[in-house]
């Protein structure tokens, strides 16, 4: 059997975060998502973020009436931002950890220690038919935990991997990928990765068989900057599909 073509989902936040520059109605991210999908993305993901700093609640409606593919909706897990999620059903949620004073998601989500409310979350998210992804970091026994809490799927935090292989010096981060990676498909849950991917440090990722689809933003909207959203999207979409 071939194995199935992997994805990439485009992360539009910071289409968004440009246009909140100015409060103003440009960049639209309805319309990046479209070009995206056009030049290869299998999937939208957005992040809803409690203090609004970029993607804004009309976003997801727009989003919603545009994408033609998958919408991820990446969020905390809060109530009231899973009751917008339940109301919008995107095709999948990403359950990720969010401090206000971040500039971006820091770490993994800690399912092993908040097993509840990540629980409480999911189960309500399942309920509205949505996918459940939890975004964590590669250990064992967060990958177990998030399968207890009801996690149809991780998404594996790759931000360390990127900075160690920015020092070049990133085999023990591939290494602990790789095995959260056939560890959580040993227990039936599907396989994704992001944060902090890009043209060149994607490639050892590429190899893990496990992983399936990849949610990469920023790497392809600074790249857009100098060659167009277009170009910027097929070019990781054509290593991505060919792998
Ligand atoms: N996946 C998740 C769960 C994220 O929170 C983010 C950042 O919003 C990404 C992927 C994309 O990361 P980057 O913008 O560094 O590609």
């Amino acid at each position: 059997m071939t194995p199935a073509r992997k994805r990439l989902g485009v992360n539009i936040d910071h289409v968004a975060t440009l246009r909140q520059a100015r409060r103003g109605r440009v960049p639209e991210p309805a319309a990046a998502a479209s070009i995206a999908e056009h030049h290869g993305a299998d999937g939208i993901t957005v992040h809803l973020r409690e203090d609004r700093r970029h993607i804004q609640d009309r976003d997801l409606a727009v989003l919603k009436s545009v994408v033609t593919t998958r919408i991820n909706l990446e969020m905390a897990a809060t109530d009231e931002i899973t009751r917008i999620a339940c109301d919008l059903k995107p095709y999948s949620c990403t359950l990720v950890p969010e401090k206000r004073e971040e500039i971006t998601t820091e770490g993994g989500l800690d399912v092993l220690g908040h097993p509840e409310a990540v629980a409480r979350a999911a189960a309500r998210l399942k309920g509205a038919g949505i996918v459940v992804s939890m975004f964590i970091d590669p250990e064992l026994l967060q990958v177990r935990a998030s399968r207890q809490a009801g996690a149809d799927a991780i998404e594996i935090h790759t931000g360390t991997f990127c900075e160690a292989f920015a020092a070049g010096n990133h085999e023990a981060e591939l290494a602990k990928i790789r095995a959260a990676a056939a560890f959580a498909a040993s227990i039936g849950l599907k396989v994704f990765a992001g944060h902090g991917l890009d043209v060149r440090n994607i490639v050892p990722i590429l190899d893990i068989p496990e992983i399936e689809e990849f949610n990469i933003g920023h790497s392809i909207i600074a790249r857009a900057v100098f060659l167009g959203l277009p170009a910027a999207v097929k070019e990781i979409a054509d290593l991505i599909h060919g792998a």
